[in-house]
């Protein structure tokens, strides 16, 4: 994982705890499905963000999480401690899990299978570790689904760029919608997958669109200097490209869109 584009600095964990705060209700809490007392792990989960989230909104669960970075996990312990939540932690890789077969009954990834070259080893030791009739919940994006409004060909060219750096790294930039062959192909039951889109407009009256372009802003900006060293891309125009994303607000006729997807499977009974 030494190519992984976020990097595990402080700046970068304290980045993912607020970008599972702002997609709390948008995106986490969305139309989740658990019963009382659920088994529920999280492959790559970081620094337990999203943990975080679902041990508050539902305090029976009982919470794993697997990361391949130990320094994610030291963080993951102290961020769950401060929320007073327990859960069981493991450093390790997602394609060969530390867990016996039929131990959840839930397994959830949020914006982790777009950064494996083989999404589908994660997806066979989910298969395992869950009991059957277990569910597993995918939420991955899409990048070159996040398209301003008006045009620019200089956001255009840092989009595809950082597309390009996912690519390079290992990853998927649409990983979104290859989700739903691969949970068929991993021998899950029930598939869905949907696209859910999140539209934001200039107006005086909300902030939405300043909020969002702020996300983006804050996982965008710090890989442009990767962009340009590794990929040899125009700085520049790199710059201006991010330049134009955060003016968008102030724009009188600017607009974002995107599409998030969240797939879903059961391990047959
Ligand atoms: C973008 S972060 C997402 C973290 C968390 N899901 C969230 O939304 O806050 C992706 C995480 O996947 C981890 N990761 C990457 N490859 C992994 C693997 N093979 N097994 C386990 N974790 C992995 C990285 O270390 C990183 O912490």
């Amino acid at each position: 994982m030494s190519d992984y584009i976020h990097g595990y600095d402080l700046e970068e964990q304290a980045r993912l705890v607020a970008q599972a705060n702002y997609w709390r209700e948008r995106l986490i809490l969305r139309e989740v499905d658990f019963a009382e007392g659920d088994a529920v792990l999280e492959l790559g989960c970081g620094v337990g963000a999203v943990l975080g989230i679902l041990g508050q909104a539902y305090p029976s669960l009982r919470l794993a999480g697997i990361d391949l970075q130990s320094t994610q996990i030291d963080y993951a312990r102290k961020h769950l401690e401060t929320l007073e939540l327990t859960a069981d932690l493991r450093v390790g890789d997602a394609s060969q899990l530390p867990w016996a077969e039929s131990q959840f009954d839930q397994v959830c990834t949020t914006w982790f299978l777009e950064h494996l070259p083989q999404p589908e080893l994660a997806l066979k030791e989910a298969y395992r570790v869950l009991q059957p009739g277990g569910r597993l919940s995918l939420t991955e994006p899409d990048y070159m689904k996040i398209r301003p409004w008006p045009v620019n060909s200089d956001y255009d060219y840092l989009i595809s760029s950082l597309c390009d750096l996912l690519i390079q790294s290992g990853g998927s930039p649409a990983m979104g919608p290859r989700l739903g062959p691969l949970l068929e192909s991993a021998g899950f039951s029930e598939v869905r997958n949907q696209a859910w889109g999140y539209h934001y407009f200039q107006t005086t009256a909300n902030q939405e669109l300043k909020k969002f372009v702020e996300y983006v802003d804050g996982w965008l900006a710090p890989t442009v200097p990767q962009i340009a060293q590794k990929l040899g891309r125009d700085p520049q125009q790199l710059a201006a490209g991010l330049d134009f994303l955060r003016q968008l607000p102030h724009q009188p006729d600017g607009a974002i869109t995107a599409t998030i997807f969240r797939a879903t499977g059961q391990k047959p009974l």
